[in-house]
Formats: C-alpha cells, structure tokens, sequence
C-alpha cells in the first residue's frame, strides 16, 4: 500500500489539451515540451488533461473526437509524461466536473461571461454580417469558461500553464471561484485562486510559409508523421529565391528558426555560420529534417507502438481519472453540503441517536505517538471498538488536521475508496485531498467490506448529532 505523502509547499500546475486535433509540431514546442519538462521539477504536483467536453463545443464530428483523444494521449506518453508522476486524465472520466459546473454556473455573472473574447468575437461577426447577434452562437461556446473553471477549481490549482488567448479565461475562474468562496465558504477558502501561467521563453513556431504555425492556416509540420512525411513538409517550407553560393540572412528565414527551435547553442552558430556562408537552401532543409528526425525519432516509435494498443492507452487514463477522482469526489461533497445539498439522513439518524446523544456519547478519534515514532490516530465507536487506525503521519499537527478534515465529513460523504493488497485481499482506503489517510483491515469478500464500510459510516453519521 502506497499513501501519497505530499509537501504542504507543493504547487499545483493544471492545464487541458482540447481534443479536436492532430498535434503538430508547434504544439510540441510550444506546449507539449515545455510541460513536461515543468512536471519533472521538485515540488510541483501536475495535471493534465483531455479536454474533451471542450473539445465537444468546437466539433460535432464523433470520429475526430475519438480519433484526437487517442493520438493526443499517446503523443504526450510518447514524449515522456510519466503517468505516475503526474495525474493525467481525460475530463469526461470525472462525473464530478461537470457536476462542478453546475455549481459555478449558478454563481457566475452573466455579465461576466458576455465578456469572453470567443463569444464575443462570433457575437461581433454575426452583427457585422447582419445576422442575429446569436446566430450559430450554443450555450456551450458561452459557457465554455465556466466548464474550463470547473477543470482549474475542482484540483485547486495554483498555475495554470496556457497560451494567451486563454489568459482571460483563467481570470474568469478566480472571479467565479471568488464568488463561490465568498458566498458559501462562512470563513473558508475552498478554492484556492489560480493565475495564469505564461511561458515567455517558449517558442512559437512559424509554419511552413512563415505565419505561425497553426492548423487553420494549413501550414504545419505533423509531429508523429512517417520520416518520409516530415521530410516533405520540411521540403514545402518557403524559402527566398537566393540560389546555392549565395549569403543567406539567417535572421530572416524562418527555416532557420525551425532549426533553432530544436538545435542546441552550438549547433545553432554553426548552421547560422552555415546559412551567411552560402549553404544552399535544399541542404539546409536535409539538415532541418536530419535535426527533427533526431529528436522525435524514438518518440515517434513510442507513439505508434502506443497507438496500436488502444486498450492499454484507455488503463492508463483510467487508473489516472481514479487518481484525480481521489480528490474530486470528496471535494465535491463538501461543496455540495456547502451548497445546502445536504443529506436527509443526518437528521434522521440524529433522532435514532437520541439515547447516546442523551449520555453524551459519541464515536470518537484518539491520537496517539506510534512505537514507530509515528502519530497516528484511532477511530473508536461508542462502544469503544477500534474501527480504523490512520496512517503514520511524521508529526502531531498533520494528523490532526487529518483527524480535522476527516470530522467534516457526514457517513455518506466519507471518501471511501476499495482497493487490494498486494497479495489480493480487499481493503479500503480513506482519501482527503487526495492523500491516503487510513487503510482499513483486510477482508476476504465483498460482503465483509461493504459491511465495514456501512459500520464505518454510521459512525461518521453518529459524530455529527446533536
Ligand atoms: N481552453 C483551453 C484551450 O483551448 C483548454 C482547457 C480546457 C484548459 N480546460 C482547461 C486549459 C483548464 C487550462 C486549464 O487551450
């Protein structure tokens, strides 16, 4: 059993890749790259994600859907994400996010969102056409920041790496998120505000003819094509008329900047060298496309061993939304109850408990310093039975603020989770934040379990009467 042991100084980097393309090379410069490297620093927890429910609002074509989301999560393994590192999911595996949206949908201005620079954007070109303000206009392009805010607040990130024209958008969340901690949080900040993150030294790519390289201006390089496939987009890349012999300006060639993008310090002085000494333009695309080749050579054949085996790609996104379900289930609950959507139950149970309530007894944590020289804490009934022991935490105050985060919860909103031992014997485990906090004792069936779990949560149910 491994718990998830995280430092408090640990920051949160979130970011979502819409699933309606096939990734191209500025993608990977530009994004893909530089966040992976990001994830593999100390001290950072990342998630990235698909985002699909984005993804739908831009295309109503199921098979690009489904094609992207495949090629889009075996590009980011094939360039080194490590799955265990990171929490890497697709959005539409986590009922809790737009579950999230709802939430926020009903705190969010209206006026707000009439701001967003995508809406508006079709909003003004309608009008210009003359056409109905809301022509082709769906609730979903309108509401697109407030789902993409559900993404950034469900995991409480505190950066969020995007390009610029999503600056606005990470705004929108801290305004919504604000709003809701204001409104519902009685003194607690249940998210934490988030701010945009922006690479100023990552580079945008030019494309083949020069403007950025982009899918709607047609003129990408594709990251995973076959060797013969980058060889020939390297070979449309536009260049000036100087002919073999002939100084070129390096500065303004964007088939030199391509190269630089990639090349390291050296490498670079030596083609510029190369270039203003008369390098002819077709030997300088074989050296770009020997470049690329170098460097997403074995990515590539990651990429297609990935993509042959579709079902092991959907295990790993699935052991990856369990991952971050460990932290969207019970955070959800506590916003629900914070909401006011709220178990009948509790106020059932507390007139059943009238008799203990009438003694004053309830289930109760006891702390205690372990042999191990661990602080851990029991969880007895009112009867005095032990029925969870936590893990060992290294010091007293991290397990009471366990015990704390723990005392909040009503028996139905405990975040309970099954799983096994090593050895196959079923356990469960009780998650805050994403952390294990106490693994229950081994059962040999099902029954058994379940039947732990319901003793458990009643207990839980017990602590709040009265
Ligand atoms: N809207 C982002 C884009 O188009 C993708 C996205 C969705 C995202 N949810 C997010 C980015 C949350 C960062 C955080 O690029």
């Amino acid at each position: 059993m491994q718990s998830d042991k995280r430092s408090i100084m640990t920051t949160r980097i979130l970011t979502g890749i819409t699933t309606t393309g096939t990734p191209h090379l500025g993608n990977y410069a530009g994004a893909i790259r530089p966040a992976i490297v990001a994830s593999r620093a100390d001290n950072v927890d990342s998630f990235y994600f698909l985002a699909d429910y984005h993804a739908l609002i831009k295309c109503d074509d199921p098979l690009r859907i489904q094609r992207s989301r495949l090629e889009i999560a075996a590009t980011w393994l094939a360039c080194g994400l490590n799955p265990e590192r990171v929490t890497f999911y697709r959005q539409s595996d986590i009922p809790e996010i737009p579950e999230l949206t709802w939430l926020l949908t009903c705190v969010a201005a209206k006026g707000l969102l009439n701001r967003a620079h995508a809406y508006k954007a079709s909003v003004d070109q309608n009008v210009a056409k003359g056409e109905d303000p809301d022509a082709g206009v769906t609730m979903g392009l309108f509401s697109y920041p407030v789902l993409m805010a559900a993404d950034i607040l469900m995991f409480n990130a505190h950066q969020v790496p995007v390009g610029r024209d999503q600056i606005q958008h990470v705004e929108m969340a801290r305004d919504i998120g604000q709003r809701f901690n204001h409104l519902f949080g009685q003194g607690r900040e249940f998210f934490a505000l988030p701010e945009a993150l922006i690479e100023e030294s990552v580079a945008t790519l030019p494309g083949l003819d020069g403007r950025k390289m982009s899918k709607s201006y047609d003129n990408t390089i594709p990251l995973f094509g076959s060797s013969k496939q980058l060889k020939d987009a390297v070979a449309r890349i536009v260049t000036d008329s100087k002919l073999p012999g002939e100084p070129k300006d390096a500065d303004n060639s964007h088939l030199f900047t391509l190269y630089q993008a990639f090349a390291s310090a050296g490498q670079t002085t030596e083609f510029r060298a190369a270039l203003e000494g008369g390098l002819a333009w077709g030997e300088a695309k074989q050296r770009l496309s020997e470049l690329l080749e170098g460097e997403l050579g074995e990515a590539r054949e990651r990429y297609n061993a990935l993509i042959a085996k579709p079902a092991e790609l959907e295990d790993i996104l699935l052991a990856g939304a369990a991952k971050a379900r460990k932290i969207a289930t019970p955070f959800l609950g506590e916003l629900r109850e914070a909401v006011g959507l709220r178990s009948f139950k509790e106020r059932l149970v507390s007139k059943g408990g009238e008799k203990e309530r009438a003694k004053g007894k309830k289930p109760k944590f006891l702390s205690f310093k372990d042999d191990d020289g661990l602080f851990r804490f029991k969880f007895v009934t009112v009867d005095g039975e032990q029925i969870l022991l936590s893990e060992g935490f290294d010091n007293p105050r991290d397990a009471g603020e366990a015990i704390k985060a723990l005392s909040g919860f009503s028996g139905d909103r405990l975040p309970l989770f099954d799983s096994e031992t090593e050895t196959g014997t079923l356990i469960f485990e009780v998650c805050n934040n994403g952390r294990t906090v106490a693994v229950s004792y081994e059962f040999s069936s099902e029954k058994e379990r379940d039947a732990a779990k319901a003793v458990l949560r009643a207990a839980f149910d017990q602590l709040h009467l009265g």
